[in-house]
């Protein structure tokens, strides 16, 4: 599975690039909102981090909007994703990008017909929100289950991008049920790390080399 971070703050995506283990970035305006930066100028800063998928999404909600937002987005760098927001007029945007070799990651999905239509528009990536399901009583994997099921069906080229993760556990399930990627807040990212019995073994490994003699 690949990994991307979902943050917008470039200490972040800089220490999680230097650990070998990020493939991308996606960010949303909350996160964009959170940096004080000009969305543009924030996206340039990050591809020069990171060589990979950026998400940056458009803020528009008709199809005219959303085309326009978008071009002058992919116009900023080659890895730039186009993040488009699973409503009509953004599927109709998503058939155009996609005829124009414009790569998009359609968010804010929370069911699989959403998904299906999203992937029949052609897109590169489509973002069920895992957290916000399971914040309202629902279970957020299963909607990830069901698309890359679907999508293996009728071999859609549609990746499906596991989003709104929260803890290591939706991590390895998403993989679990084949999910392409998972973006992760930096916060999980260093929980997947951690693990009380390295940290002690460590520890202990480390105490008793004081006693092996140095000469
Ligand atoms: O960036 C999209 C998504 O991952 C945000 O999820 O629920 O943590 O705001 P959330």
């Amino acid at each position: 599975m690949k990994i991307f971070i979902d943050s917008g703050d470039l200490n972040e995506i800089r220490d999680a690039v230097a650990m070998g283990v990020v493939d991308g970035v996606t960010t949303n305006p909350s996160l964009v909102a959170k940096t004080g930066k000009p969305m543009a100028s924030l996206i340039r800063e990050i591809c020069e981090i990171v060589d990979g998928p950026i998400s940056a999404e458009v803020l528009s909600t008709d199809a005219e909007g959303i085309l326009r937002e978008g071009r002058e987005l992919a116009k900023i760098h080659k890895n730039v994703v186009v993040k488009v927001p699973l409503i009509a007029e953004g599927i109709k945007a998503v058939k155009v990008f996609s005829q124009e070799g414009i790569k998009t990651n359609v968010t804010l999905c929370f069911s699989a017909t959403q998904g299906l239509l999203a992937a029949k528009a052609g897109a590169t990536y489509v973002s069920p929100f895992i957290g916000r399901i399971d914040d309202i009583g629902g279970n957020g994997l299963d909607l990830v289950g069901q698309l890359v099921q679907i999508y293996d069906n009728y071999d859609f080229q549609t990746q499906v991008l596991a989003a709104s993760i929260r803890h290591p556990v939706h991590v390895i399930e998403a993989a679990l049920l084949g999910a392409h990627v998972g973006t992760l807040p930096y916060k999980v990212i260093l929980q997947l790390l951690q693990h009380p019995l390295t940290a002690s073994g460590l520890e202990t490994f480390l105490a008793d080399a004081k006693k092996i003699p140095t000469a």
